[in-house]
Order: structure tokens, then sequence, then C-alpha cells
């Protein structure tokens, strides 16, 4: 991709053209709660993340099954960035909510933090994007039957941004990086 492709993304804001009826991203927001506990936590006494993982990838996954209204499965996990650490009985919250709708693949951010119960601030500890594609009784991929309604400026720059991704896992892809 060059940096003119790059540029062209970045600068589009206009909502996309889509025919399929549309669904909000607050009709699909996930949120979940986790109290982390003993089985949850790693050999340096911090949350494992292969745990975090797993919630990050469950609320994603209701999150593209509540856009879908069908059945997904995850494609790519990728962006998957740990900022901070979690311990012993912290409440991590878990954010997902879609970005971009594709064909028959849409993304999901998913913002993973600590929440402190004093004062109710919350501490980023994880940033993840994950593909699910929407896939029919025989497990091969469906069309999403409705596209994404964007309501504001940082939804607009996430799909864009959402896009660029798209780009870039492909190219990742076709060049078996
Ligand atoms: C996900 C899966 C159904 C895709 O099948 P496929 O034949 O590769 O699908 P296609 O090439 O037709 O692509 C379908 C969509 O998925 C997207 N996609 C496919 N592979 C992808 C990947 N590795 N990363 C990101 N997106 C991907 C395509 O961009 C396309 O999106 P679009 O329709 O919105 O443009 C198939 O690879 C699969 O079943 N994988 C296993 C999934 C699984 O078991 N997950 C749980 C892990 S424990």
């Amino acid at each position: 991709m060059t940096e003119s492709d790059l540029n062209q993304l970045v600068s589009q804001t206009a909502a996309p053209q889509d025919t399929r009826p549309l669904r909000s991203q607050e009709r699909s927001r996930t949120r979940a709660t986790h109290t982390v506990v003993h089985g949850d936590m790693n050999g340096e006494n911090r949350l494992f993340g292969g745990r975090l993982m797993e919630w990050i990838d469950e609320a994603a996954g209701i999150a593209a099954r509540r856009h879908c209204g069908g059945s997904v499965t995850t494609a790519c996990v990728d962006s998957l960035v740990f900022k901070n650490p979690a311990y012993l009985n912290e409440i991590v919250v878990i954010d997902a909510y879609v970005t971009y709708v594709g064909k028959t693949s849409l993304e999901v951010r998913v913002d993973s933090y600590v929440e402190d119960v004093a004062t109710g601030e919350r501490k980023q500890i994880n940033v993840a994007y994950l593909t699910e594609v929407c896939v029919g009784e025989d497990e091969r991929p469906r069309r999403i039957p409705f596209g994404l309604k964007l309501d504001t400026d940082e939804q607009r720059n996430e799909w864009h941004m959402a896009q660029i991704r798209k780009m870039i896992r492909r190219e990742r892809q076709e060049q078996g990086i």
C-alpha cells in the first residue's frame, strides 16, 4: 500500500454507501466484567494473558453475533497490545464494539480496563482488534445482513482506520508474513 493510498483512505469522512439495513454500534456493544481469581493468575502473580485473550474473544464474538443476528467465527486477532498488568482480585472491564462491517466479515475493537472500585477510575490494560466472519449452517462465510450505522466522527474515523487495517491484513496474508 502506497502513502497516497493511505492518505486517500484517511481523508474520507463520508459514511460509506450501504444498501443493507443499518444497525448501530450501540445495538451490539458488549460489556463484561470479571474478577481476577487465583485460577486466572500466571507464575508471576499477574493475570494470565491467555485468560484475558479468552475474555476478549468471547466479548468480540458476542458483539459480532449481535450485529449479524447469527453465527460467527473468529478469523483473525491482531494489534493485540498488553499495556498494563492486572492483579489478583482486581475488576477487569471488557468493552467490545463493531468498528467495520464488510461483505461477510466485520471488525470488533475490544478495550480492556482495570477498574478502581474506590474511585471508579479505569486504567486501560489492553486493546485488540478481531475479525469475525459471519457463517452459515455449512460453516462457510455468509453475507452479513446489516451494515453499520455511523453516527459520529469518531465512528467514521474508526471505520476508515479499520479499512486500512483490513488492507494491511490482506497484504500480509498475500505475502505470507
Ligand atoms: C474464517 C473462515 C470461515 C474464512 O473462510 P475463507 O474461505 O478464508 O473465507 P473468504 O476468503 O471467502 O473470506 C471471507 C471473509 O473473511 C475475511 N477473512 C478471511 N480470512 C481472514 C483473515 N485471516 N484475516 C482477516 N480477515 C479474513 C475476508 O476478508 C472476507 O471478508 P469480506 O467478505 O468482509 O470481504 C475460515 O478460514 C475458517 O473457518 N477458519 C477457522 C475459524 C475458527 O475455527 N475460528 C476459531 C478459532 S479457535
